[in-house]
């Protein structure tokens, strides 16, 4: 069967990396976090002292981008991909709220966004990817052949990003999760470079009121349908 490009988009925490993970290990696609990459650009920052309370310095960290590799490798124990900032697994600090509230800033800088949509372009040459992101059908991959708009309510966001969180024994508040969630639909909606927009050939999924399986599902009919007709 043809290999085609599958790019999921939408707002922070509705769910995007879990169906597209689980997708992706079904159909033995790759699945790429685009996510994880600006997290991990993120951490790099924070880890080198390139975020101080004057902000962000943004000369050194455009110095220092050719340092930045990130790559994938899967858990062996449970086949998910694990982010790797320079060959040290990430996985567990990017997902933590000092990370989460510096990488909207640091994702609207023009030199991160080049790097990173390069690597990701050529990440999916090849096709037979499953990538989820803000800008992978809009940007990195404008000519995907099924492209995914997830949506969801802030409040349901917060809730699920405080279950993984407490789940995985991090200390978390849920009003603070919500007011990280909304500011980060702000900042990521309202950017100059490549917001977080619908592509005008993407299928809207509200999954609010889904369960996991349920959007699993869903997922898997829309890739049937686009593979049927290619
Ligand atoms: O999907 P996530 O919550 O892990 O993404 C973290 C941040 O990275 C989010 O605030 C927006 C940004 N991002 C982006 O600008 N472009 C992407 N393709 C993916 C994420």
């Amino acid at each position: 069967m043809k290999k085609i490009t599958i790019a999921v988009d939408g707002y922070s925490s509705c769910g995007k990396s879990t169906m597209a993970k689980d997708l992706a290990r079904e159909i033995g696609y790759v699945y790429i976090d685009t996510g994880a990459m600006y997290r991990s650009v993120t951490l790099y920052a924070l880890q080198n002292g390139l975020i101080t309370s004057e902000g962000i310095n943004t000369a050194l960290l455009k110095e220092k981008m050719a340092d930045i590799k990130i790559t994938f490798a899967l858990d062996q124990a449970t086949g998910r991909p694990l982010a790797h900032l320079n060959g040290v697994c990430v996985e567990q600090e990017i997902r933590g709220m000092e990370v989460a509230s510096y990488v909207s800033p640091i994702a609207t800088l023009d030199f991160v966004r080049e790097a990173m949509v390069q690597q990701q372009r050529l990440m999916g040459k090849e096709k037979g990817v499953i990538l989820d992101g803000r800008d992978i059908g809009t940007v990195v991959f404008p000519d995907a052949e099924l492209k995914i708009f997830v949506t969801a309510s802030a409040e349901i966001r917060a809730k699920r990003r405080y279950d993984e969180l407490t789940a995985k024994g991090m200390a978390c508040d849920i009003n603070d999760i919500l007011k990280n969630v909304q500011e980060r639909d702000r900042i990521d909606t309202t950017r100059e470079i490549s917001p977080l927009r619908q592509a005008e050939d993407a299928i809207v999924l509200d999954n609010s009121h889904m369960t996991i399986a349920e959007q699993k599902e869903w997922l898997m009919e829309q890739f049937k349908r686009v593979t049927n007709e290619n």
